[in-house]
């Protein structure tokens, strides 16, 4: 949209919802440019975007096609208005990224409201930002700013950016009136106009930064081609500047095809999708202002500060006065830590904490609009809260259960409104972790669905709906997963073969890392309750519970599959652990032999992958990418793996059927072979 005031040209971009730069857009900016240039009663020019965003920049959905390269380039758009024979100054509100960013910085002048969010997220899609920011920004705010804006890829607000160099001028108010009258004191002063790639950069600070940030990488990091070829992008700012773009260019048509963007373009997709019903669920939701947290325990306090940070007022139960006091204070005490960290302020605090009330009166429970209860783990003791939940809470209350791995049908049953319970499956730490399964009940009802799909949304979590099936989706996945990891060690590797293996493709920890961190004795307790019930043919690894009877429960003990020694980790196991291992082994009638690093990687994989179709036929998943959002947000899984249905997509499916069919044979009796075709297909 072009508008014309006083002299000055207002140009809107006019691409809802977030003003992504696609091909038509950035087209119309030109021709826009154009009209504005031709125009004599124009002096200057302003380019503004809606109250929401500036832009979100480069549109995602263009990226690997050919309208991603179809002139007018973004580079081309921003050259146009650099070279503008009429000052241009953008006015950013909402946000400003990638792109977004991009474009403002080819302006001849920049001013961003407090609240704009501005940022350069390329880095979270696998890659750097192309259409100059590498050798723009450098020049107007000095590499190390510039380095942290991209390599982090997190916004900061205009506000923490006022200081940068970034902007003319950081404002409350009117962002277009203020950019209109700078535009207006730059077309007095005639050109030529002040252009970001006229900066002045030191190139010794440049490559001795560049260095020290390159030293830096962290493994993680350097799995991931983007982080380094950033690095290589703001070396290059220490060139001539058309150099340097002609450097960023080639690296960023370098990133777009490889596996890592392509895994991270789509987990922004699929991340999207999985917060969407299916359309079967549509309803309208239930309002829910406050909520009761029953049980003040690890989770019941985790999930009642992110409720709190989300402006709830929450109610606090339990059924112990010293439980609900110490649930307290580790309220208390966080929000303290908070703020002695810098991360919040105290008023923000405060008016956090004001909204928290604890009790031991169940009567209470009626004021709340949605009940989440965090007790123990046991079937007989939930039953019996949700007796008591149906006893007190509100006629239409939304009444959820956070059960890791129990049936949520029995515990609904317990009330006498089946219909308004689920399962809200928060992850610990559970103001920290972001994915959140709603689970659906035989009888919850579809508003029901709605609402918790809403919770997660306020509670900015990541929330996946899921069926009601033992570990739902993630933990039947992560125990699919660790069992192959044991058969590993039976077979022939010792824990941080398989540790290392897979921190080495990415994960955030190792499976037994993992496992001493939670404690082994929440899994050898389940395996007691199991046993009963195992077939004595199934190929069961005893290791587990060998190293529970020996006390070695993990890192609470100072033991686990690792020892630790003042807190920190041993990094190879101990010839009391390897004895046990190697039993195991004989006991089993194997001839142990060295894994190599890719087979125990494939395995593990194949062992997702598999149980991934098994839950996807049994409906558990609604669509197969929710799996692999399941995996990525709450187990660690490298992101930038797109997840297990990702990477099995890009396996050659002869070899990956003959895989699954040898890791079957291996398995034994009670090893279910999943049918790959509809997981792989849709
Ligand atoms: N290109 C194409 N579509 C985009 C987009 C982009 N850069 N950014 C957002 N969208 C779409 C989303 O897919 C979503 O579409 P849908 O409604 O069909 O699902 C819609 O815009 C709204 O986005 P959403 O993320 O749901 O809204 P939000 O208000 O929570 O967040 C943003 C808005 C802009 C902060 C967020 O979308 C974002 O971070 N986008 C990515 C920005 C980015 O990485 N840009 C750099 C590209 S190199
Ligand atoms: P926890 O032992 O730390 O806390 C449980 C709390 O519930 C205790 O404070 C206890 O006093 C209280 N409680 C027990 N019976 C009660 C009753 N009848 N009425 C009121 N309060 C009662 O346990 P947790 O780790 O917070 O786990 C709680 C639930 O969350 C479990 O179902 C668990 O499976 C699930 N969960 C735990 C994790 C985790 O990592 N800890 C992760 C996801 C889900």
């Amino acid at each position: 949209m072009l508008d014309i005031r006083n002299g000055i040209a207002v140009i809107t971009l006019d691409n809802p919802p977030v003003n992504s730069l696609g091909h038509a857009l950035r087209e119309r900016i030109v021709q826009h440019l154009d009209a504005a240039e031709a125009d004599s009663t124009v002096r200057g020019i302003v380019l503004a975007g809606s109250e929401k965003a500036f832009s979100a920049g480069a549109d995602v959905t263009e990226f690997g096609t050919p309208r991603q390269l179809q002139e007018p380039i973004l580079r081309t758009v921003i050259a146009r208005l650099e070279a503008s024979s009429k000052p241009v100054v953008a006015a950013i509100s909402g946000v400003a990224l990638g792109g977004g960013l991009e474009l403002a910085l080819g302006c001849h002048g920049r001013i961003a409201q407090e609240k704009a969010r501005i940022g350069l997220p390329e880095i979270t899609l696998g890659l750097i930002p192309g259409s100059g920011a590498t050798q723009r920004l450098p020049r107007l705010v000095g590499i190390a700013v510039a380095h942290g804006l991209m390599s982090s890829g997190q916004p900061q607000s205009g506000r923490q950016l006022a200081t940068s160099g970034l902007f003319d001028d950081v404002v409350a108010g009117d962002v277009i009136g203020a950019a209109a009258a700078r535009a207006a004191v730059l077309a007095e002063k005639g050109a030529p106009y002040p252009r970001a790639r006229d900066g002045e950069l030191d190139a010794a600070e440049v490559q001795s930064t560049v260095a020290a940030q390159r030293a830096k990488l962290t493994a993680r990091q350097k799995l991931q081609p983007a982080y380094g070829a950033l690095l290589d992008a703001l070396a290059a700012s220490a060139l001539p500047f058309d150099e340097g773009l002609q450097k960023e260019r080639e690296l960023f048509l370098a990133l777009v095809p490889t596996n890592a963007a392509q895994a991270l373009r789509y987990q922004f997709k699929v991340e999207r999708e999985a917060t969407k019903l299916p359309p079967a669920f549509q309803a309208p939701g239930r309002e829910v202002r406050s909520i009761a947290v029953i049980g003040a325990g690890t989770m019941g306090s985790g999930i009642a500060i992110s409720a709190l940070d989300a402006g709830l007022a929450v109610l606090l139960l339990e059924q112990d006065g010293a439980a609900l006091e110490r649930g307290r204070q580790r309220i208390a005490d966080h929000y303290r830590e908070r703020v002695a960290a810098g991360k919040l302020s105290t008023d923000a605090a405060s008016s956090n904490e004001a909204r928290l009330q604890t009790s031991l009166e169940w009567e209470r429970l009626q004021q709340a609009d949605l009940v989440i209860e965090a007790v123990f783990e046991d079937m007989t003791v939930k039953q019996e809260v949700f007796r008591r939940i149906d006893a007190h809470a509100r006629p239409g209350a939304v009444l959820a259960t956070n059960t890791s791995y129990l049936d949520i049908d029995p515990i609904a049953a317990a009330t006498a409104r089946p219909q308004d319970v689920l399962g809200l499956h928060f992850f610990s730490p559970a103001n920290v972790m972001k994915l959140l399964e709603v689970v659906r009940g035989a009888k919850t009802a579809p508003d029901v669905l709605v609402t918790g799909m809403a919770l997660g949304a306020t509670l900015k979590k990541m929330p996946v709906l899921t069926g009601n099936a033992f570990g739902f989706i993630g933990n039947r996945i992560y125990n699919a997963y660790r069992r192959q990891c044991e058969f590993m060690l039976e077979d022939g590797a010792w824990p941080e073969d398989v540790d290392n293996a897979l921190t080495g493709l990415g994960f955030a920890m190792g499976p037994f890392a993992v496992a001493d961190l939670s404690g082994l004795d929440i899994a050898w307790r389940m395996r007691k309750a199991q046993a009963a019930t195992r077939d004595s043919r199934e190929r069961y690894v005893s290791i587990l519970d060998q190293l529970c009877e020996a006390g070695r429960l993990g890192r609470k003990t100072g033991a686990g599959y690792y020892a630790y020694v003042d807190g920190k980790q041993v990094k190879t196991t101990d010839a009391a652990v390897r004895d046990v291992i190697q039993q195991a082994s004989s006991q089993r009638g194997i001839t142990r032999r060295t894994l190599a690093l890719e087979e125990i990687q494939r395995r593990a994989l194949l062992a997702m992958v598999n149980e991934a179709a098994l839950l996807f036929a049994e409906g558990v998943a609604s669509r197969p990418s929710d799996i692999d959002v399941v995996l990525v947000q709450g187990y660690g899984f490298p992101r930038w793996e797109g997840g297990p249905v990702f990477w099995a997509r890009q396996q050659d499916r002869t070899q990956l059927e003959h895989d699954l069919q040898r890791l079957a044979e291996k398995a034994g009796f009670g090893f279910t072979l999943g049918d790959l075709a509809p997981l792989l297909s849709t």
